[in-house]
This record gives C-alpha cells, structure tokens and sequence, in this order.
C-alpha cells in the first residue's frame, strides 16, 4: 500500500502519518485547521530530524521522507488512496461527516480505518454505504514510538480489509493485534483493573500512592505503577477511558470510576501536565500528593488462605501482607478482566497477552499469568474477594470458572 491518507492531523494524525512516510508511503495528511496541518508539519519534520541525528534514518532520506508527506485543507482533494486512517476528534458526528466525505472522494477499494479509541466502529461505520471496507486501526501515543496496533473488526467488516491492515501495520514495523469491536477493545478494557482496583485499594486506606507503586514495581515487576502511569498518561485521559469503558459495559460496577480521580480532575490536577496529579512535580522527585488516612483491614481465613497461594505462586510469599494484599488484588484484577475479554471472544488468548505487553509494558501477559499461577488458584482469590464485597466485582471470568 503505497498512498495513505491521515484524516486529523493532531496527535495521533501527526505519529501516524510520520510513521507512513518513514516508511516509504506517500501521505495525504488533512486537518481542517490550517494552523494545525502547518504545526504538525513542521513537528514531524524535526521528529524526521532527530531520527537523522540518532542514526535511525540515512541522511539522504530525510528529504524524500518528508517530500512524501502532503498537506490537504479538505478530503475532497483526495482521490487516489488505498487506505485512508481517520484520526480526527472523538465524536461521533464529526466521525461520521469524515466517513462520508471519504466516501465520496476515494476510490470504491480504498479500506477505510478508524483510530477511535473508545467508539463502536460499527457505529462510525454507519454513515457510509459499504460498510465492509471500515476497519478499526488503533495506534497508541506516540504512534511512531508505540509498537501495538489493535485491528478492530466491526459487525460489517471484511476479512481482506482486516488482513491488508494488519499487513500493513506490519509493514510499518508494528506489531497488530485482531480485537472484536467491543468496549475498550483489549488494552483500554483490561488495564481498567490496574488502575480502578490501585484507587480502590488507595480509597479503602490500605497503603498509600507511591506504596502501592513500589508494590506493583517491585513485587509484580511492573515498569511503573498505577498512579505514576495515570500521572504520565493525564488523569482526564485515564478518566474519559474508563467512563466511556463503564458506560458501554452498562456501569457493571468493576468498570465504575473512582471518586478520587474525578475529584483531582475537578480539581484540575491532571498529572505530569499540570505539575500535580497523584504526586507533585515541583521538585527533583515527585512526592505523594496526599497520603490517606491508613485503615487497618481484616482478611477472612478464605481470602486469607486464597492470596497467599496466589502469592505463593507468584514468587512473592515472603513479602509482607500488605504488600501482598496489594499485588493479588490488582492482578487479580487484571488477569479476571483478560479472561472476561477472552470467554467474551474479543481476542485470542496469545492477542490478549501480546497487546498488554505491547500497549502497556506489562512484563508479562494477563493470560500466561493465570497459566503459571494455576486457574484453581486465581478462581479461588477471585471467589474470596468477591465473598467479601458482596456486589459481584469479582465473580470469576467463564474461563476460570471451572479449574484447570
Ligand atoms: P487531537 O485533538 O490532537 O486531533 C484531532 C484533530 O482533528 C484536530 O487537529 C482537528 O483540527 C482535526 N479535525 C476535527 N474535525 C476534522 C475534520 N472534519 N476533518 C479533518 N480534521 C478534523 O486528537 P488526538 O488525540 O490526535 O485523537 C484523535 C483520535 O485518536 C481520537 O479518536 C482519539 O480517541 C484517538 N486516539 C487518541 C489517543 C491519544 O492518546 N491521544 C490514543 C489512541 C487513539
């Protein structure tokens, strides 16, 4: 596939059509915003640049890389494209006035893609009449930098459009999982239980914002925690994500958002961005925001029981309860929400795992982990935790409902 069209030149517009062009396809990239297509022009420029300086692209090809990319003010100069990659604002409705000016310009066998992180591609594909060439393609940010991309079919999508867009994130040096279209796809549902249960465990008083961190970092061997990640990632991001997850899973209460992240992004305290969020950054290391008013919490024998054979089998039987307590609620979590996608048919087991790994840096796959842990084991946890909570939050997944 030679000639790509970017609709949305933003963000994402802006990585993905970088990402094209660095590898050999001509770009048509459109904004309507002239100010925006001359700013993200000259951002992938010095973007090309540094690639130069690092020895990650030749010199002689910084400039056919860049001659490749073209600018456009509206879709209908488009014509001659094979597949066109819409990133504009999150709306239904400008979605929908995208897909149908496509439509009209581009040629009837161009594939059409959706970046949308948290819309039905059904539904955007809905204002179009031939409906088996819209696809999901979902990059992450930076999209140059980020390896996974979720293939999303949609209720109507072909098999040809699904395998031609796979092929060509390959192509692009990407890494493409196949993901049904459902809420959140893989990564935006299943990272859901390390963020929500991390502010439960923090709401509840267990331990505090960089406690539960180092836990995770050090005892599950994750690159950052939950709250340095929501942090990095803008809590009004992380927010929007898990409210449009809740709202499409009909508000099942594993999904609901937490009152401490609305509360800080009322506040404005968005992260990294705005100098505080779960920590302050007005200094060399960031400290904890807050530190919550510690409660103790009584385990029954059964959950007592069931985490530590969890942990046991984690490698992490001799760190301290807390700790413990810590590390099986949130992967608990997490390896529930994996198998919730799985029995639900979102991906295949291999697809889940990978797109963790990929998407957000999870040392290990959700999926393998409930393998080497044992099913039994991670059924039981999940069985205590949710005789203790009493609204199903934790009822296992199909898949581990029967012991293997
Ligand atoms: P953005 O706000 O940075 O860029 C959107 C661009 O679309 C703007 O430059 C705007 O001028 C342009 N636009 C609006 N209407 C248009 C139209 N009718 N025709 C052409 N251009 C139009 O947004 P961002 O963050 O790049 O997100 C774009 C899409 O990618 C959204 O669907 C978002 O959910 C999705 N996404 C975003 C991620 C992120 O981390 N920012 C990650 C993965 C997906």
């Amino acid at each position: 596939m030679k000639n790509i069209a970017v609709i949305g030149g933003g963000t994402m517009g802006a990585g993905i059509a970088q990402l094209a062009a660095v590898h050999g396809s001509t770009v048509h990239l459109v904004d309507v915003n002239r100010d925006v297509l001359d700013r993200s022009v000259l951002e992938i420029k010095k973007r090309v640049d540094r690639l130069v300086e690092k020895g990650k692209l030749k010199a002689e090809d910084r400039d056919t890389t860049l001659a490749r990319i073209h600018a456009h003010e509206s879709i209908s100069e488009l014509s001659d494209v094979d597949l066109a990659i819409e990133a504009v604002v999150e709306n239904i409705a400008v979605k929908h006035k995208v897909f149908t000016e496509l439509e009209e310009s581009v040629s009837e066998s161009a594939i059409l893609a959706t970046n949308t992180s948290s819309l039905s591609v059904g539904a955007i594909a809905e204002s179009v009449r031939v409906r088996s060439r819209v696809i999901g393609m979902h990059f992450f940010n930076p999209a140059p930098l980020m390896p996974l991309v979720e293939i999303i079919a949609g209720n109507e999508s072909d098999d040809r459009a699904i395998d031609a867009a796979f092929n060509i994130a390959q192509s692009w040096g990407k890494t493409p999982v196949r993901a049904q279209d459902t809420p959140g796809f893989i990564v935006n549902r299943v990272a859901r239980g390390f963020y929500l249960e991390a502010l439960r465990l923090l709401g509840e008083g267990v331990a505090g914002i960089d406690e539960i961190d180092s836990v995770m970092r050090n005892a599950a061997g994750f690159r950052m925690g939950p709250f340095q990640l929501m942090d990095l990632v803008g809590l009004d991001v992380n927010l929007a994500v898990s409210t449009s997850v809740w709202t499409q899973m009909d508000k099942h209460v594993r999904f609901t958002p937490h009152e401490i992240q609305k509360n800080l992004v009322a506040e404005g305290h968005l992260g990294r961005k705005t100098g505080q969020g779960f920590y302050l950054y007005d200094r060399e290391s960031p400290i904890p925001a807050y530190q919550p008013e510690r409660k103790s919490f009584e385990l029954s024998p059964l959950t007592n029981d069931a985490m530590l054979a969890f942990c046991s089998r984690l490698g992490d039987g001799d760190i301290g309860s807390t700790e413990q307590y810590i590390v099986s609620r949130i992967l608990a979590a997490i390896i529930n929400e994996a198998g919730s996608a799985f029995s639900a048919g979102v991906a295949s087991s291999d697809d889940i795992d990978l797109a963790m790994i990929k998407g957000t840096n999870y040392p290990k796959g959700p999926l393998a982990w409930a393998d080497e842990i044992g099913h039994r084991t991670v059924r039981g946890l999940l069985k205590a935790l949710n005789e203790a909570v009493g609204d199903n939050r934790y009822a296992p997944a199909p898949v581990f409902a029967e012991a293997s």
